[in-house]
C-alpha cells in the first residue's frame, strides 16, 4: 500500500514536469498571440489530515487528493505525513506533542522547492487548527488561503464520539482528558489535550494548555501571529451543522462556550478575542478575509458536488 502511494506520487510529479514545459512552450506561443493573457501555473495546496487519519488512506486524504487534481489538472498537491510511516503519521496524531508537529511541517515545507512561490492549505478536523498554527508560527513559505474543514479553533469540551473503528483509543482518550488534560505530562503527550479547552476552568487553560491557548493569544500577546494570520488572503471556516463528534460545532467559527458555564455559546464576533482584536481576526473580517461556510451532515460528511461548488473556487 505505502509502495504504490509513493510510486503514484512520483509519477505524478514527473508528469507534472513534463506537462510545465509543454505548458511553458504553449505560453510563449499565446503570449505572442494574445498579448500577455496566459494561464499561470496552479497554486500548490498542502493538507493536513485529522485525528486518527493519515496522508494516504485511500477512502480519506487520498481520495481527496485525486479529486483535487482531477478537478485543478497540474496542481501539486502535497498530503502531510507526520512520521516516518503511515502507522506512525496515523499514531502521531493522537501521540506526538502538537508544537513539535508544527515544528516539522515548517522544516518540510521551507525544504520543499515546489512551494516557494506560495501555497494553499486545506486541514481536515483538527488539521484546521494546526495548519493555523502553521500559518502564525512560519510566514515562509507564505500561506495563500486556509481552509479549515471542520477545525475546532477554539477547542473543544467534550469528546462524544470518534471516527471510524479506533471507538477503543477514543475511550482511553476521554478518561485521561476527565482526568488532568491540563497536568503537563497529559498535555505533552496527548494531542487532544493541548486543545482541551474547559470553559468552567478558562484561567487553568490558559496557564497549562501548551498549544491552543497559545496560538490564540491567551497567554501573551505575540504580534507576530498577529501579523503572520494576516498575510492570509482568505481564512474559509467550514462547519457541519449536524456535527455530533465537536463539542461544541461552533468551536468550527471560532465560536465556544461563554466563560463560565457549557451550554450557551458565544459566536467568534461576541467574544473578546474579536473585539479586543487579540489576533487581528475582526480585522480581517471587516477586510472580508474570514469566510463562514455551513454544510448540512455530521462530521466531514460532505460530496464532490458540495467541494466543487464551494471549496475548488479557493483553490484556484
Ligand atoms: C512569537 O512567535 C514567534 C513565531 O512562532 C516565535 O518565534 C517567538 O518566539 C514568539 N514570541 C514570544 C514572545 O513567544
Ligand atoms: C494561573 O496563573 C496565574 C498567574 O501565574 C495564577 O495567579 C493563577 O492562580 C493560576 N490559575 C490557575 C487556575 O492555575
Ligand atoms: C442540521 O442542522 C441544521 C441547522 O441546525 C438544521 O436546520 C437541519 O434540519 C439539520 N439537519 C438534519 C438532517 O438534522
Amino acid at each position: 500500500m505505502a509502495a504504490s502511494v509513493v510510486q503514484c506520487h512520483v509519477t505524478g510529479r514527473k508528469w507534472t514536469m513534463a506537462a510545465s514545459s509543454i505548458a511553458l512552450v504553449f505560453a510563449a506561443l499565446v503570449l505572442c498571440l494574445c498579448d500577455g493573457q496566459y494561464e499561470a501555473e496552479p497554486v500548490p495546496l498542502v493538507i493536513w489530515h485529522g485525528m486518527g487519519d493519515s496522508c494516504c488512506n485511500p477512502f480519506s486524504m487520498g481520495a481527496v487528493k485525486k479529486m483535487v487534481e482531477r478537478q485543478i489538472p497540474g496542481i501539486y498537491v502535497l498530503s502531510l505525513r507526520i512520521g516516518n510511516s503511515i502507522t506512525e503519521d496515523m499514531k502521531n496524531s493522537f501521540f506526538l506533542n502538537v508544537n513539535e508537529q508544527v515544528d516539522f511541517v515548517c522544516k518540510e515545507l521551507a525544504l520543499n522547492s515546489l512551494l516557494q512561490n506560495g501555497y494553499n492549505s486545506m486541514g481536515f478536523s483538527q488539521g484546521g487548527q494546526f495548519l493555523r498554527a502553521v500559518a502564525q508560527r512560519c510566514p515562509s513559505p507564505r500561506m495563500k488561503n486556509l481552509i479549515s474543514i471542520g477545525g475546532q479553533h477554539q477547542g473543544v469540551y467534550g469528546f462524544p464520539r470518534c471516527p471510524g473503528e479506533i471507538s477503543k483509543i477514543c475511550d482511553q482518550i476521554r478518561k485521561v482528558l476527565n482526568f488532568g488534560a491540563y497536568t503537563r505530562y497529559v498535555q505533552e503527550h496527548l494531542v487532544q489535550a493541548e486543545y482541551w479547552h474547559d470553559p468552567l476552568n478558562e484561567d487553568e487553560y490558559r496557564n497549562s494548555s501548551i498549544f491552543l491557548a497559545d496560538i490564540n493569544q491567551e497567554k501573551q500577546l505575540n504580534n507576530s501571529y498577529k501579523n503572520n494570520i494576516q498575510l492570509l488572503e482568505k481564512f474559509v471556516m467550514v462547519k457541519f451543522l449536524n456535527d455530533t463528534m465537536v463539542d461544541p460545532p461552533d468551536t468550527e467559527w471560532f465560536g465556544f462556550y461563554q466563560s463560565g458555564q457549557s451550554s450557551k455559546t458565544v459566536t467568534l464576533q461576541e467574544s473578546t478575542l474579536y473585539t479586543d482584536d487579540r489576533l487581528g481576526l475582526r480585522e480581517m473580517d471587516k477586510a472580508g478575509k474570514l469566510v463562514f461556510i455551513g454544510v448540512e451532515g455530521d462530521h466531514l460528511q460532505f460530496n464532490e458536488e458540495w467541494f466543487t461548488k464551494n471549496i475548488i473556487p479557493f483553490l484556484l
